[in-house]
């Protein structure tokens, strides 16, 4: 590669500040030094995760920032001690890295990573990891990844090589969303066959969700939403029966309980409310019912009563689908090539990454599941 060893000039959607539209700037990226690698975006999905940090936040330490965490590209160079990844090899960057030899990677009870936590302090790379840089500052990158923008230095750990054929505008949304809700009901709730379940938010995690519910045999699948329009494209996934909060006068734990008999199988929070993840747990049977928390947020505190628990529920949190990053990407991209599991219907709009504050604009007005925004030609 004629830029291997150089500084690449490109182009990316810039965070200056908490609250303002994104900026598309050139920046300069660095060469990847040791264990990193250096790859060409192609495309990105755009995530609530990445309007999380950069609208609902207070930290003002985290700018300038290069968020995008949903993404897949191709390998452009290598830094020193990478022997896995090499010049053209098709990635999906990883939320949730896979180093292979910590305590944690080495146990089937968890996909946690502690090699992880020296990378992507407090979910941002700063400098000197951080290889991004504009009009001489720094720019953190989001979770050490940062897909938007045109090329992104990336620890090779978090990193997972996927299927040469597999088209890079679908599969950037196995980066996130849609492992993280597809495996939260497959991997954490271990949906059973013939099973009632409940999914409580209908974005990319919940569709996901309801995909994995029906993948794994639910024959009832309640899909909860205050947005109406996303019905008929949880039923396109696999919901069976739909409950708008708004239509009811008494608490939706009730109504789920009526419309099932005491409660369902498996709920799933597929939004980041403290208070509905209470409502889905008590939408869950007493005696055995499991709920899983999906839905994201570090600002809040939850409650429940010790009774919703003693009487035989389960509750539990669910990072990345409990998908092992490097293994459960790869398998997600071939279960994709497979037709076992859907992409394509996800995709609500597409965009060049010029055009992200419109994508922005989309997703806060719940008018998108996602949009995929095209970042370098191929
Ligand atoms: N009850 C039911 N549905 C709700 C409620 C509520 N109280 N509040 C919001 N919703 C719905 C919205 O109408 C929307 O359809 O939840 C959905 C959330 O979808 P998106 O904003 O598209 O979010 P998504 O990308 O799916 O992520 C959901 O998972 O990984 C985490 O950080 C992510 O916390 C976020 C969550
Ligand atoms: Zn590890």
């Amino acid at each position: 590669m004629a830029t291997a060893g150089k500084v690449i000039k490109c182009k990316a959607a810039v965070a200056w500040e908490a609250n303002k539209p994104l900026a598309i700037e050139e920046i300069e990226v660095e060469p990847p030094q040791a264990n990193e690698v250096r790859v060409k975006i192609v495309a990105t999905g755009l995530c609530r995760t990445d309007l999380f940090y950069l609208i609902e936040t207070d930290k003002k330490d985290l700018y300038p920032m290069v968020l995008g965490h949903e993404g897949a590209g191709i390998v452009e160079s290598v830094g020193p001690g990478v022997t896995e990844f090499q010049p053209g090899d098709r990635v999906v960057p990883l939320i949730v890295s896979q180093c292979r030899e910590c305590r944690f990677c080495k146990s089937p009870k968890t996909n946690q990573c502690e090699n992880a936590w020296d990378i992507v302090p407090h979910n941002v790379s700063r400098a000197p990891v951080s290889k991004l840089s504009c009009k001489g500052n720094k720019l953190l990158q989001f979770m050490g990844i940062s897909t938007f923008s045109q090329y992104s230095v990336i620890n090779q750990i978090a990193l997972a090589k996927i299927d040469p054929a597999a088209p890079l505008d679908k599969v950037c949304l196995l980066g996130c969303g849609v492992c993280t809700g597809f495996g939260a009901a497959v991997n954490n709730a271990k949906v059973e066959p013939d099973s009632t379940c409940a999914v409580f938010g209908l974005g990319a995690v919940g569709m996901a969700a309801i995909m994995g519910c029906k993948y794994a045999g639910a024959k009832r699948i309640i899909a909860v939403d205050i947005n109406a329009d996303k019905f008929d494209k949880a039923k396109e996934f696999g919901a069976t029966d739909f409950v708008n909060p708004k239509d009811h006068n008494k608490p939706i734990s009730q109504v789920i309980s009526e419309m099932t008999g005491g409660g369902v199988d498996y709920s799933l929070e597929c939004v980041g409310d403290v208070k509905l993840m209470h409502t889905a747990l008590e939408s869950c049977v007493p005696s055995w019912g499991v709920s899983v928390i999906v839905g994201w947020t570090d600002r809040e505190e939850f409650s429940a009563r010790p009774n919703d628990l003693i009487s035989g529920r389960t509750w539990k949190g669910s990072m990345f689908g409990g998908f092992k990053g490097k293994d459960g990407v790869a398998e997600m991209v071939q279960a994709y090539m497979n037709k076992k599991v859907k992409l394509d219907e996800f995709i609500t709009h597409k965009m060049p990454l010029d055009r992200i504050n419109e994508a922005i604009e989309l997703l806060k007005q719940g008018k998108s599941i996602r949009t995929v925004l095209s970042v370098t030609p191929q």
